[in-house]
């Protein structure tokens, strides 16, 4: 029987990279899907934009056909910007949905219809806390995560006939160049009284000093390899405890709680 298959997009570096290089040494067969070439030769990159449907199509369709099965599609690709909401120009607001939540959406309506036809699979959607803990002067990213979170939900509903599970990962902070890729507006940081950028740099020392990529790697391999998938996973003892206290606070003290500590 051909090795289990699976497609990481985002591979190319960060945790991407850290899941398809956990996923090779358990030895499942990887393709990582990115604009650039990634750094591990035995990962068999195909060139996708995530943004391009074209790009997303011809980039799936390579995998399958080479691999003839598709067990785990991994929705990683993703980046950030931030900003006062205000002063967001429309094309960084169209970027930040449509790379990472289009793109989800984009590679996972690929994915499914493979999946649907051959009766398995598994998609894994890369979220955030900032899914259910909405960060200020992060709109649209804390939107983009929100919209992953629910499109995974409906989208394990309607494919739960066909034997396909769908999770999201909301993991919290993890050191990978995300944090300077981000793309950051301070525009109106003075109108706004200097806590744009108070606000952008508390969470970037926060992500500098947050989890290893291969620690998040684990989880997702684990979720991987497992008969059945949650609906949703949170990474790490006190991530699992924020989210449980988002279960039981009401949403005017949580936010309120966030306004103290990202306001
Ligand atoms: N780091 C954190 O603290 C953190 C926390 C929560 C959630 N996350 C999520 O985790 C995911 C991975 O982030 P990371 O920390 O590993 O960031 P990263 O190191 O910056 O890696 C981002 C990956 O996404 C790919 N990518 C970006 N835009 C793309 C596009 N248009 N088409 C195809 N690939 C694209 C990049 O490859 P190319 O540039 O080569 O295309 C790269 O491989 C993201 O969805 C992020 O939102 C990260």
């Amino acid at each position: 029987m051909s090795r289990k298959t699976a497609v990481v997009t985002g591979a190319s570096r960060g945790i991407g990279l850290a899941i398809a290089r956990r996923l090779l040494a358990a030895g499942w067969q990887v393709f990582g899907l990115s604009r650039s070439e990634g750094p591990v030769e035995e990962i068999p990159w195909i060139p996708c934009d995530v943004s391009v449907p074209e790009s997303v199509n011809q980039a799936l369709e390579s995998a399958c056909m080479q691999a003839g099965r598709l067990d785990l599609l991994v929705c990683n690709a993703g980046m950030g910007i931030s900003g006062a909401v205000e002063f967001t120009s429309e094309e960084d607001a169209e970027l930040q949905i449509d790379v990472n939540l289009m793109g989800a959406v984009r590679c996972a309506r690929k994915a499914a219809s493979v999946m649907r036809k051959q009766g398995f699979g598994k998609i894994i959607f890369i979220s955030s806390l900032a899914a259910i803990f909405p960060l200020p002067f992060q709109s649209l990213y804390s939107a983009s995560k929100a919209g992953m979170n629910v499109f995974s939900d409906a989208l394990g509903i309607e494919l739960r006939p066909f034997g396909v599970q769908t999770c999201t990962v909301m993991l919290n902070d993890v050191r990978t160049d995300f944090t300077d890729s981000r793309k950051k507006t301070e525009t109106g940081d003075g109108i706004y009284g200097g806590a744009i950028r108070a606000s952008v740099e508390k969470m970037e020392r926060s992500e500098r000093n947050g989890m290893t990529p291969e620690r998040a790697a684990e989880e997702v391999y684990r979720l991987a390899e497992k008969k059945k998938l949650p609906a949703h996973r949170i990474v790490g003892a006190s991530n699992q405890l924020l989210g449980l206290l988002y279960r039981i606070l009401p949403t005017d003290l949580m936010l309120s709680v966030i306004r103290g500590i990202y306001g």
